[in-house]
C-alpha cells in the first residue's frame, strides 16, 4: 500500500507536511501547485514553496516531496519541470484538476480535461525533460462538466509517457460534494497500464478499505482526512488507532511550536482555525473548540486556549 499526502493550496504547506509526515504513514507528498504562465521560474520560487529541496526533496522525517506544476503551455511547463528537476525535486506532478475560477479562466487546471489532446501534448513535452529515473505523475478529476472524457483523459496521460496518475473521483462541476465516485477509478484503472492512485473522501480506516476495494487500487491519496485525523495513514496501515481529540490537542501544540520557529507567527491563530474547520469534519469537539477560539488573534492566547481545553478533558 502507498499513501500520498494530497496537495492542498494554502493549507498543506511545508510546515504541515513536516508535521504530518512526522506523525507517520505517508510515503509521498505532492506540493501545493506552482502556477506556470510564460516564464521559467527561478529556483527561489521553488525553494520557497518546498524548502525540502534543501534536504534532497524529503521532509525531515524522510518522506519524498514532489513539486506540482499547473499551467496550459506545454513548452513552458517543460521548461519549469526541467528547472524543478535540476534543483532536486523528487519527480514532477502535473495538476489537471484545479477547479479555481482564475486558474481555469487562464486555461490551467480542470478546464484542460475538456481536451485530451492538450493533456497528451503537455505530458509528452514534460516527459521529454523529466528523465526516466524521475517520476512524472499527473492528477486529474473525472472531467469538467461530466465524466464522458474520463477514460480518454487518463489514456492520454498514460500514452504520453506519465509514470503514474492520481484520480480525484469527481468532476470539476461536482466540486467537493460527496460522494466521490470510486467505481470510476476502477474503470480508468482497467484501461491503462500505469499505477493509479485513488483520491477523494477518505476520512477513516473504513473509507480507505472501501475505496481500495471499489477502485481496485492499492495506492491512495488523502487530503482533508489527513488534516482531520493526523495519524490516519498510520491507522489505515493498521499501525495505530486513529487519533483521539486529546492526542490532536497535543499535535496542535506541536504545530504552534514548529510554526513559531518560522516566519509565519502572525498568521498562526488563523492557520489553527483553518485547520479546525477540517478537523470538525471528523471530531465534533473541534467544532465546539473552534467557536471558543474564533476571536483569538495571538499565538499566546491560542496556546492558552489549547492548554485550557486539555485540562478540561483530562
Ligand atoms: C483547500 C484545498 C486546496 C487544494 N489544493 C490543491 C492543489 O494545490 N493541487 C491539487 O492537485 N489539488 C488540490 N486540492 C485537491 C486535493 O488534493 C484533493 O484532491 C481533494 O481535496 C480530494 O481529496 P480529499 O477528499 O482526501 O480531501 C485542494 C483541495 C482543497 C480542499
Amino acid at each position: 500500500m502507498q499513501i500520498t499526502l494530497a496537495p492542498m493550496e494554502g493549507v498543506m504547506d511545508h510546515h504541515m507536511r513536516q508535521l504530518l509526515t512526522a506523525v507517520g504513514g505517508y510515503d509521498l507528498c505532492v506540493t501545493e501547485f506552482i502556477r506556470v504562465v510564460d516564464l521559467r521560474l527561478p529556483a527561489k520560487v521553488y525553494r520557497r514553496l518546498s524548502p525540502e529541496l534543501y534536504n534532497n526533496s524529503k521532509t525531515t522525517s524522510g518522506t519524498p516531496v514532489r513539486i506540482q506544476l499547473l499551467g496550459q503551455n506545454a513548452h513552458c511547463l517543460a521548461q519549469n519541470a526541467d528547472k524543478a528537476i535540476s534543483i532536486g525535486s523528487d519527480g514532477i506532478d502535473l495538476n489537471f484538476g484545479c477547479p479555481a475560477k482564475t486558474v481555469n479562466k487562464n486555461k490551467g487546471g480542470a478546464v484542460l480535461l475538456k481536451s485530451p489532446e492538450t493533456l497528451y501534448e503537455i505530458v509528452r513535452e514534460v516527459r521529454k525533460v523529466v528523465p526516466e529515473f524521475h517520476t512524472l505523475s499527473a492528477k486529474i478529476r473525472l472531467g469538467y462538466d461530466d465524466k464522458s472524457l474520463a477514460i480518454e483523459n487518463a489514456q492520454a496521460v498514460a500514452e504520453a509517457g506519465a509514470d503514474e496518475i492520481a484520480v480525484h473521483a469527481r468532476t470539476k462541476e461536482e466540486g467537493y460534494r460527496p460522494p466521490a465516485h470510486w467505481h470510476w477509478i476502477a474503470k480508468i484503472k482497467d484501461t491503462i497500464d500505469i499505477p493509479v492512485t485513488a483520491n477523494g473522501d477518505i476520512f477513516s480506516v473504513d473509507d480507505a478499505r472501501r475505496c481500495m476495494e471499489i477502485s481496485g487500487c492499492d495506492r491512495i491519496m488523502i487530503g482533508r482526512g489527513a488534516l482531520a485525523t493526523p495519524n490516519l495513514a498510520q491507522a489505515i496501515k493498521g499501525l495505530e488507532e486513529p487519533n483521539s481529540w486529546a492526542e490532536i490537542l497535543v499535535i496542535l501544540k506541536k504545530y504552534l511550536f514548529i510554526q513559531t520557529m518560522g516566519d509565519q507567527e502572525k498568521y498562526l491563530p488563523s492557520r489553527i482555525k483553518q485547520w479546525l474547520t477540517f478537523m470538525k469534519l471528523q471530531h465534533p469537539q473541534a467544532a465546539v473548540f473552534l467557536q471558543q477560539v474564533r476571536k483569538i488573534k495571538t499565538t499566546q492566547e491560542m496556546l492558552a486556549a489549547i492548554n485550557k481545553e486539555q485540562l478540561s478533558i483530562s
